[in-house]
């Protein structure tokens, strides 16, 4: 029986997002049991950037809620990923979440390349933003293998669901989890799959999703992309993954050797400002 973890990104019991997962799980055709994960139900802290969970076993330092969804990650086969767009993004504890996935980098080998699908329910037609590359970064962090990702309408809760088109999304979506392949024709990264682009200037883009640089031109209604392989690696193969991870393990000892002349630096910026304090205290 495979384990199905779902990220649900919105606090509304029975809303769009809880109910898109649970048709999604119905459409999954392997024996299956579905995990739920209402995120906004975690004492979730900001990360303290101290990279002490790159390292051994210890986990993060900070005592919050965290491991348990760490424990739930590293138990899962698949996910599914459900996020409200709130104010053209992702849900902010969707972020909140990613900003503590350091804490995956040991267990790198494990989690590499476990199949996910992504949705992002929007309220308002076309008003969805960066959302969808929002959730699609998300699977991206997880180290997982994003099969799919849409975006859906509905805004009050249930009507995800008030036409059948949704519905069909849901089985669309199902039937791509344990896929081999992602069937997409639309234009796409030809290195990560990502649809999202910055444009650099003179036929240059950026894939938002992982990173690569290359070139886009019009071939009468077809867009060619053509992106440098390598750069950024880390999102596209397991060897680069875990290459990534002694460089970031590395950072800690270059810290150390440089942390010197580094102190040169921020001590000039110790004056300046007035801090706002919690509470109602200023501080010069
Ligand atoms: C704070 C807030 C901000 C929202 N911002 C957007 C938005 O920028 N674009 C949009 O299309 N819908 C927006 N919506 C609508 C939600 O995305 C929509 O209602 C969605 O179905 C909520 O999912 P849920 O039922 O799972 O909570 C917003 C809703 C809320 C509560």
């Amino acid at each position: 029986m495979k384990r199905v973890l779902a990220f649900i990104g919105s606090p509304r019991s029975l809303g769009n997002c809880e109910l898109m997962v649970k048709e999604i799980s119905r459409h999954i055709v392997e024996p299956h049991e579905l995990r739920l994960l209402r995120l906004s139900d975690f004492d979730i802290r900001p990360c303290r950037g101290c990279y002490a969970c790159l390292f051994g076993d210890k986990g993060c330092v900070l005592k919050d809620e965290f491991s348990l969804v760490l424990d739930e990650i590293l138990a899962a086969d698949a996910y599914l990923v459900a996020s409200p767009t709130y104010f053209l993004g992702p849900a902010s504890v969707m972020k909140r979440l990613t900003d503590r996935w350091l804490a995956l980098y040991p267990h790198v080998e494990k989690l590499w390349g476990r199949p996910g699908v992504a949705v992002s329910i929007a309220g308002i037609e076309g008003n969805e933003g960066y959302s969808q590359v929002g959730l699609e970064s998300f699977l991206k962090l997880l180290l997982a293998d994003i099969k799919a990702s849409r975006v859906v309408y509905g805004a009050l809760p249930g009507e995800v669901f008030s036409g059948p088109g949704n519905r069909a999304v849901a089985a669309e979506l199902a039937a791509s989890l344990f896929a081999e392949r992602r069937e997409d024709d639309s234009p796409s990264c030809p290195v990560c799959g990502g649809r999202t682009f910055r444009f650099l200037g003179a036929g240059k883009v950026r894939c938002m999703l992982c990173s690569s640089s290359g070139t886009v031109a019009a071939d009468g209604d077809e867009l060619l992309f053509h992106m440098r392989t390598g750069e950024h690696a880390m999102f596209v193969s397991l060897e680069a993954a875990v290459e990534h991870r002694s460089w970031l393990r590395g950072m800690k000892e270059k810290f150390l050797a440089e942390r010197t002349q580094l102190k040169q630096i921020t001590g000039g910026y110790v004056e300046g400002g007035t801090w706002v304090k919690p509470g109602g205290d200023s501080h010069g």
